[in-house]
């Protein structure tokens, strides 16, 4: 007899859930349209705007429910298809509620023999939260992250597709995530790799030697 397939597939998102938005909701300021006009603008064709739709429209409401990627698709002109397929590739676009920080823990290769995993378990036990999930406050959202490309400090972590934190301590976790809390601008947080020692500014191991790689120039010499 066939096996039963059927049990094993998984299963379908549902493609007309409860609109997390009212009519109302889904309008644009005009600060807001006026900014759409430029990214459209900026393209030969309004379908190239879509990233940067998206991105106003995950600042404005947090993430992307069906209602909100149409509303992106329509100021664009564009298909709803179209602009549903760019969000769902990208894992940096939100298909569900997420907390106000969403912290990306990398434990790809170098950050996981870095210590990676230690430091997203530390951070499941500080917010009591396990990987992919949020803290009821509704503060933090816990999420295990592929090479974020800053592997010469790991372990590190992104905080909502921005800032990055690197070369990762139990310790600078534990400022981190107080910080937060409390609303402050957290110290050692930086967008890219420091280029200077008297700019570190704490985003440094104690434990690890100086090197020279963040002082490598941007293009190898033997590449002309
Ligand atoms: S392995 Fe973590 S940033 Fe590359």
């Amino acid at each position: 007899m066939a096996a039963d397939i059927t049990k094993e597939l998984s299963p379908l998102p549902d493609r007309t859930p409860e609109p997390a938005f009212s009519a109302d909701e889904l309008v644009w300021t005009a600060a807001e349209q006026e900014q759409m006009e430029v990214y459209k603008k900026r393209y030969p064709t309004n379908d190239g705007a879509i990233m940067r739709g998206l991105w106003l429209a995950q600042d404005k409401y947090g993430w992307l429910p069906p209602e909100v990627i149409r509303l992106v698709a329509e100021t664009l002109e564009v298909p709803y298809a179209q602009v549903y397929g760019v969000a769902t590739f990208y894992t940096q676009y939100f298909k569900e509620r997420k907390g106000k920080y969403v912290l990306d823990v990398c434990t790809c290769f170098s950050c996981q023999v870095c210590g990676g995993y230690d430091m997203l378990h530390h951070l499941e036990e500080k917010l009591e939260i396990h990987v992919g999930e949020t803290t009821e406050d509704g503060l933090f959202t816990l999420q295990e992250a592929e090479c974020l490309g800053a592997c010469g400090s790991a372990p590190m972590l992104q905080i909502t597709n921005g800032s990055y934190l690197h070369n990762l301590t139990t310790k600078k976790l534990d400022t981190l995530i107080d910080g937060l809390r409390e609303g402050k601008r957290v110290p050692f947080v930086s967008v890219t790799l420091p280029q200077d020692a008297d700019d570190l500014d704490g985003n440094r191991r104690s434990d690890v030697k100086a090197t020279d790689t963040y002082h490598a120039p941007p293009v190898a010499k033997t590449v002309k």
